[in-house]
């Protein structure tokens, strides 16, 4: 197949293109991007009792509802020392299926009630090996009048594995026959942007490496709640994290919202991906606010925004300040929503969306806003110039190919955002779990039908993000891990969105072609004298490509090869982008494109 890229400008191509959505599903931020490794760490939500939690020596635990941490972490731990105890005694806490326990420096801390003057250790241990990868004492003086937090900084020798856990002991002699309470406890490996209450230094790596350029958060159905008063409250994710109720969510786990509004803001911010807030519009899973009964929900959307926006002399903007930030925010992008069109929604969106959209619009007219479908029957009529419509599309693969066209005849007035999208074959066992080659491909062949359209294709979220191996309510994720060191894993979807975000000119570019798409698709853009095709093989057999671009003559291939159903698996990588350097004394690049393979070719 030969295709001529020309040199010609043609529509510009969104520079946000290609995104990520992110919500707090599969232990992805508790226990997963978010840096905390502690589960059950303030007895958040109401359903997990003493989960991760066992006692240390002759200790006796409980959860104490009667000595609360703060108005918000209603629970500590109460440890109980027998008569006569002499040893030391404490309480463990397991993380999230075992804590990592690398060759670094972890922060931890605890709030403390009881009298006790005198050493607290803290311990990394083998749960099973009981080998001590780390032993710090710290002192301590505890009075029973209220909690008190403390703070430690030490030093661990690496794990060979995920199973250990957290120890924290006292002199059980000066405490025999009487009790201590703990709570809120807290253990931090190194964080990304060494922000305070960050993200895991890894895992945030790790995805950086991507390039995404937006992140579209908090959800997704978790924003919505199971019910209208479980939904994502951005009031109860901000300040102290000890003043953080955490809540009961959409995907079977209590979530602490230590991942909270600002944190979610930081991230984009350290990370420079465009932040797109999405509001609770309305819409829970238990019921729907419409009509008069939204106003006072409208109004809590105002003071958000005057949290996030507002200046230092406003309530809210004080607030922020005293959060930690006192420059306001930049958000330019808001959805109102999620799914609107779903679970009963459409009927009242309408007027949901117009309530919200006026409260924000009249404010902040800058503010690009998204309603969350595309399902005309549940949009106002008419929908108000500039607002983007969002898609969402789980598809097999070769559903997703044959939507390679979707955008082509969009109306150029009415722009569009996928604010998820990621194969899915829930026919296929292969593709339940992690994805595969033949999967990716046709994702990158969707893609490719969104970059061709990207004048009016603003935004494309992949979902969801990330999964803590064995903690999973959906699947197939960007990539995935466990406690275990090294144990991170991407999928062939990784390797094929940081493919693409990477490598994205700012002008679609028309290829003339030898033959028509199918199994072979392809695309071009440029920035300035750069060229970015795309490639991608959705068939059994091989495809030898000569690609002219005149006046280039070198730069390099990026290739993601393997068998139709191979895929990385946990702990199995199998499938990785290979780069090789081209050169050519014409302008004209050969590249074989095994079946199911996907490459970019930059040349200048
Ligand atoms: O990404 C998983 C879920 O799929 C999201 O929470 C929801 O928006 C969509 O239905």
């Amino acid at each position: 197949i030969e295709l001529s890229v020309s040199r010609e400008g043609g529509n510009k191509s969104s520079p946000l293109l290609y995104g990520i959505m992110f919500e707090e599903m599969d232990h992805s931020g508790d226990g997963g991007i978010h840096g905390q490794l502690l589960q059950n760490n303030g007895f958040q939500g109401d359903s997990l009792g003493l989960t991760a939690y066992a006692p240390v020596g002759a200790a006796v635990i409980s959860q104490d509802k009667s000595h609360p941490v703060s108005d918000s972490i209603t629970s500590s731990l109460s440890v109980s020392v027998p008569e006569n105890t002499t040893d030391y005694v404490g309480f463990a806490n397991t993380g999230y299926n075992g804590v990592p326990v690398l060759n670094s420096t972890y922060t931890s801390s605890f709030w403390m009630m009881g009298y006790y003057s005198g050493t607290i250790n803290l311990q990394l241990v083998g749960t099973n090996s009981g080998i001590v990868y780390a032993d710090h004492n710290l002192t301590v003086e505890s009075t029973d009048a209220n909690f008190t937090q403390y703070e430690a900084t030490f030093n661990s020798t690496l794990s060979a594995d995920g199973d250990n856990e957290w120890h924290l002991t006292f002199d059980g002699s000066k405490v025999a026959g009487s009790s201590l309470n703990f709570g809120y406890i807290e253990l931090f490996p190194p964080k990304y942007q060494d922000r305070e209450n960050g993200l895991r230094e890894d895992l945030a790596t790790f995805l950086e490496k991507v390039g995404f350029k937006f992140l579209r958060f908090p959800g997704g159905n978790n924003i919505e709640g199971l019910e209208v008063d479980s939904r994502w409250k951005w009031n109860m994710t901000i300040g102290p994290v000890v003043d953080r109720p955490g809540r009961n969510s959409d995907w079977f786990y209590p979530n602490t919202d230590a991942l909270g509004l600002d944190e979610y803001l930081w991230w984009c911010e350290d990370m420079n991906m465009t932040p797109l807030l999405a509001l609770w519009s309305g819409k829970s899973y238990g019921g729907i606010v419409s009509g008069s009964d939204l106003h006072p929900f409208v109004d809590d959307i105002k003071n958000e925004l005057e949290y996030l926006f507002g200046n230092t002399s406003t309530d809210f903007g004080k607030l922020r300040a005293q959060n930690g930030r006192e420059e306001p925010w930049k958000i330019d992008y808001i959805e109102i929503g999620n799914e609107d069109d779903l679970t009963g929604g459409c009927d009242t969106y309408p007027d949901r969306f117009n309530q919200i959209y006026k409260a924000i619009h009249d404010e902040y007219p800058n503010i690009t806003l998204v309603a969350s479908n595309g399902d005309y029957s549940c949009l106002p009529s008419p929908l108000p110039t500039g607002v983007i419509i969002d898609l969402h599309l789980y598809r097999n693969p070769d559903d997703f190919v044959a939507l390679f066209d979707q955008f082509d005849n969009q109306p150029r007035d009415q722009p569009v955002m996928v604010g998820e999208y990621g194969c899915r074959n829930t026919s296929n066992a292969k593709g339940t779990y992690w994805s595969y080659m033949q999967g990716s491909c046709s994702e990158a062949i969707y893609m490719m039908g969104m970059e061709r359209n990207s004048d009016i294709v603003t935004m494309a979220a992949y979902a969801p993000m990330l999964e803590h191996f064995g903690l999973i309510a959906w699947s197939p994720t960007l990539y995935g891990f466990n406690s275990t060191p090294g144990s991170l894993t991407p999928s062939t979807s990784y390797y094929v969105q940081k493919m693409f975000a990477s490598n994205k000119g700012d002008t679609v570019v028309q290829v003339n072609s030898s033959a028509d798409f199918g199994p072979l698709y392809w695309t071009a853009t440029k920035t300035g004298s750069r060229y970015y095709v795309k490639l991608a093989n959705y068939g059994t057999k091989e495809q030898n490509v000569s690609i002219s671009i005149l006046e280039t003559s070198s730069g390099r291939l990026e290739m993601l090869s393997g068998s139709q159903f191979q895929g990385n698996q946990p702990y199995q990588m199998e499938v990785e982008t290979e780069h090789t350097e081209v050169h050519s004394e014409n302008g004209t690049y050969s590249v074989k494109m095994d079946p199911w393979a996907v490459a970019v070719l930059v040349v200048s």
